[in-house]
């Protein structure tokens, strides 16, 4: 089997292609990365020059380099996205060309050459729950409430669209935040560990009310792999974590690993257009391909925490470079 990855130099993309070069003996990837300033070459410094594994630089908005790269695989999985959903706020132009235009541009391709597709999505695309609604199901409509959700929303959309005027043979998976080693340091998580690890406070937007269900990236993989292998084509799967927490929990929880007081949390102006509560229903996908969260939250983190203290040569670059400082300081006025 060759694959070609699509953002496999981001975080989750490249988990997943840490976990087929290890689980999977004889399968080759192509990984088409553009380099934004979310994709890192360091991120791939462990597979960089493995035997099965190429990258190709590039988007996946050129027609002609997806269209040449796709003919020559048997499957394509689109983890390439523009993600933060702050920066989609403030330019949502990046957001239509890649998580649409991209994806479009990559159903093109697999149409025309009849190759297997799958579409990595987010739960964002549901909206928000209130405290005691059910949990997000594969049949739950489509409500996105951001202009990175949004965008995300189209390309499913789009996905479907050719599943059924085209035929394409493609899946899509839905998942819930993921945390991990590799997050860049503009999510939530990675912020927080590296300011603490910096000595500096961790900012909660708003009171922290907010709900959002965890997964590792690793899991998130593994699931996506699962459904390549056992998916049904046409059909959709929801991967959660099982690890409803609020913010405000969230934050106590890391704290509390890293030893460190609650006197280091500071709340500062909730974002525009904040979602209240992600949570999702994962029984479909576990009860038809087997799969499941192995890490649990906590365990989970931990080992966040400790992979950010050993890898500051990965992650202090970026806060020092002068892209990532003026978004922060946009962000956070510093
Ligand atoms: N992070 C999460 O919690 C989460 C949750 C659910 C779904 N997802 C989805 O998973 C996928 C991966 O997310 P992530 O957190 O790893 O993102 P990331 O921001 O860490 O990485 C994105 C990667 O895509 C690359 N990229 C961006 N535009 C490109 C383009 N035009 N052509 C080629 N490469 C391009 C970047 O260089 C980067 O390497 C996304 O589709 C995202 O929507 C993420």
């Amino acid at each position: 089997m060759k694959l070609l990855v699509t953002g496999g130099c981001g975080f989750i993309g490249s988990h997943f292609i840490r976990t087929v070069l290890a689980e999977r003996p004889d399968w080759d990837i192509v990984n088409l990365d553009a380099l934004t300033y979310a994709g890192n070459l360091t991120t791939t410094l462990d597979f960089q020059i493995h035997p099965r594994y190429k990258f190709c630089y590039g988007s996946i908005t050129n027609k002609e380099l997806v269209d040449s790269l796709v003919q020559t695989v048997d499957a394509v999985i689109n983890f390439a996205a523009e993600t933060h959903v702050d920066r989609s706020i403030t330019d949502v132009e990046p957001f239509i060309m890649t998580n649409i235009l991209g994806t479009q541009r990559l159903i093109d391709a697999c149409v025309k050459y009849n190759k297997r597709f799958h579409q990595v999505s987010t739960d964002e695309v549901f909206g928000s729950l209130e405290a005691n609604d059910p949990k997000f199901t594969e049949a739950t409509p489509y409500s996105p409430r951001n202009p990175y959700s949004a965008t995300k929303a189209a390309a499913d959309h789009l996905v479907r669209a050719a599943i059924d005027t085209h035929g394409l043979r493609a899946t899509i998976s839905n998942c819930t935040n993921n945390y991990g080693p590799y997050l860049y340091p503009e999510k939530f998580l990675s912020i927080a560990i590296t300011n603490l690890l910096e000595s500096k406070p961790l900012t909660i937007h708003g009171d922290g009310t907010q709900v959002r269900d965890w997964i590792h990236a690793r899991d998130h993989g593994a699931g996506v792999l699962a459904i390549l292998e056992r998916g049904t084509v046409g059909e959709t799967y929801m991967m959660g974590g099982n690890s409803e927490l609020s913010v405000l929990e969230t934050a106590k929880t890391l704290i509390r690993v890293m030893g460190l007081s609650e006197t280091m949390l500071v709340h500062i102006n909730d974002r525009p257009g904040q979602d209240k509560r992600y949570a999702i229903d994962h029984s479909k996908i576990t009860r038809e391909l087997g799969w499941t969260q192995r890490q649990t939250f906590e365990e989970g983190l931990r080992d966040m925490v400790e992979w950010y203290r050993k890898n500051e040569a990965w992650w202090r670059p970026i806060k020092d470079s002068s892209i990532y400082r003026s978004w922060h300081s946009q962000q956070f006025g510093k």
